[in-house]
């Protein structure tokens, strides 16, 4: 029996119609502005409405808005990269086609198995972030969620490992998923007018923040704008500067997603890099903003709590008491969204390696009415309720960092083989200052990935044993029967 080399490529032209011949067709229904709403859906989250204060308190300071242009500008060069490949391969699953038609299968099922990693884990994390916005919330109405079932039965503590908390589960967080799961089954339109809605009123809520936070700035509050360094890399200073930017990549996450649902755009040649590149630069604008009414309300000192921005219209005084409770309503629609495209992302990627064998063939199943992966978002939902319902956000959130940062390195350096290999295919998208900006993508995600602790490191190579155990296992047997 032959075998096919681990280095295959899949050939460029056929991506998008695979699935279609093996009559597993998606809705080909999402325009450009949909793809910038599930991109804008993906991005703005827990980042904005949660980090940014808490790493302006403990690295930055002011100069957090620095942190926000540098991380931006690394995404940046990720998202061109990303927006050239959508353009060429617009097939269901992003990176891992790409890396499949340039690096070989075996790196295919590399990106496909890390992606579980960024997309997967980050509906976790972003649960947790949800559950705790809507038990504060809830208590502002007059109703309390016991502890008991509001937060993660385990916690990791640097240095004496694992332990129990005696919480019995996040319940908040799973049951979020599992609304989440059931729209992202039910169809694609289902899921692309709810995020458009969701969308709307998180940005809205930002807008405002931003609009009426504007008049209570004390330009007092940005002096010193970069705080003295105290004594230690990453506390402050331009170390603190840099520190900030690895914390706040997290609230760039989700442009990629947007990739991943190619094979349910209109025109992905033309919409794609749209959708990527439009929700990126609009997210990062709207970052640098908050960022600065942020710091200048309050002083940043003041910010190391779980809602900054609504601890910043209470220094605000009484007269903005009312924007309090809708900043908290559009944080807890911008996480909703964020939990629902990457669940939708996550579904597409398993799905697409269900086609080519490399997983079981549940994950490819099309439900025939609601044309979704229908087994693949089940499973996907089921397994990030148990992660979302026992994990500490901790450890979920810098696994969805390596996880993501790994994805990008490879996906610019695909770029780079791909115009050097085969630079006739026709890229309705290039990515401009060719080949700076894959380089400067691949080479700054590498040195953020450096910066992680070594605890990450070690999850990441355990996870990626077991990938390649599934790849050489069952991957690479079903494939001997196929070709
Ligand atoms: N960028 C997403 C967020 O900030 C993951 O929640």
């Amino acid at each position: 029996m032959s075998r096919r080399s681990i280095f295959y490529k899949k050939p460029i032209s056929h991506e998008p119609a695979d699935a279609e011949h093996a009559g597993q067709s998606l809705k080909r229904i999402l325009g450009p502005i949909d793809l910038t709403f599930l991109g804008v859906g993906a991005i703005i989250g827990a980042g904005i409405f949660v980090i940014t204060g808490q790493a302006a308190a403990q690295y930055a300071g002011p100069a957090i808005i620095l942190s926000f242009l540098i991380s931006g500008a690394a995404c940046v060069t990720a998202g061109l990269c990303y927006a050239e490949f959508a353009s060429m391969i617009p097939a269901a699953g992003g990176a891992y086609n790409y890396a499949y038609a340039s690096l070989g299968e075996i790196f295919a099922m590399i990106i496909g198995w890390d992606l579980i990693l960024e997309y997967l884990f980050a509906v976790s994390t972003v649960s947790v972030g949800w559950s705790g916005y809507m038990v504060s919330f809830l208590k502002d109405v007059g109703m309390l969620v016991p502890e008991s079932v509001a937060g993660a039965p385990l916690a990791y503590v640097a240095g004496s490992g694992w332990h129990a908390t005696g919480t019995l589960i996040n319940l908040p967080a799973v049951l979020v998923i599992a609304v989440i799961a059931w729209l992202v089954a039910i169809g694609i339109r289902e899921s692309a007018s709810t995020n458009r809605v969701i969308v709307i009123i998180k940005v809205a809520a930002i807008v405002l923040f931003i609009g009426f936070g504007l008049w209570y700035v004390q330009r007092g509050n940005w002096l010193p704008f970069v705080p003295e360094n105290k004594g230690e890399f990453g506390l402050f200073g331009w170390s603190g500067v840099l520190r900030g930017a690895a914390v706040v990549f997290f609230a760039y996450l989700g442009f990629d997603a947007v990739s991943t649902a190619a094979q349910e755009a209109r025109n992905p040649q033309r919409d794609m890099p749209i959708g990527i590149l439009l929700s990126l630069g609009i997210s990062t604008i709207l970052y640098i903003i908050v960022a600065l009414v942020l710091t200048g309300v309050i002083r940043y000192d003041q910010l190391n709590v779980p809602d900054p921005m609504a601890v910043a219209l209470n220094a605000a005084g009484p007269a903005l008491a009312w924007l309090r409770p809708i900043v908290k309503i559009g944080a807890i629609a911008g996480l909703s969204s964020v939990m629902l495209v990457m669940l939708l992302g996550q579904s597409r990627i398993f799905f697409a390696m269900a086609i080519d064998h490399l997983l079981p063939r549940v994950f490819r199943t099309i439900h025939p009415r609601f044309r979704t992966p229908v087994l693949s978002t089940v499973i996907t939902g089921l397994a990030a309720m148990v992660l979302g319902g026992t994990l500490p956000i901790g450890i979920l959130g810098e696994m969805v960092s390596i996880g993501t940062l790994f994805a990008f390195t490879l996906v610019c350096i695909s770029v780079l083989v791909l115009r050097y290999k085969r630079p006739e295919i026709h890229r309705p998208f290039k990515t401009p200052w060719f080949p700076l900006v894959p380089i400067l993508g691949a080479a700054l995600s590498l040195i953020q990935m450096v910066g992680l602790p070594l605890g990450t490191w070690l999850r990441f190579l355990i996870w990626f044993a077991i990938g390649l155990a599934i790849y050489f296992f069952y991957g690479r047997t079903r494939q001997e029967r196929t070709i």
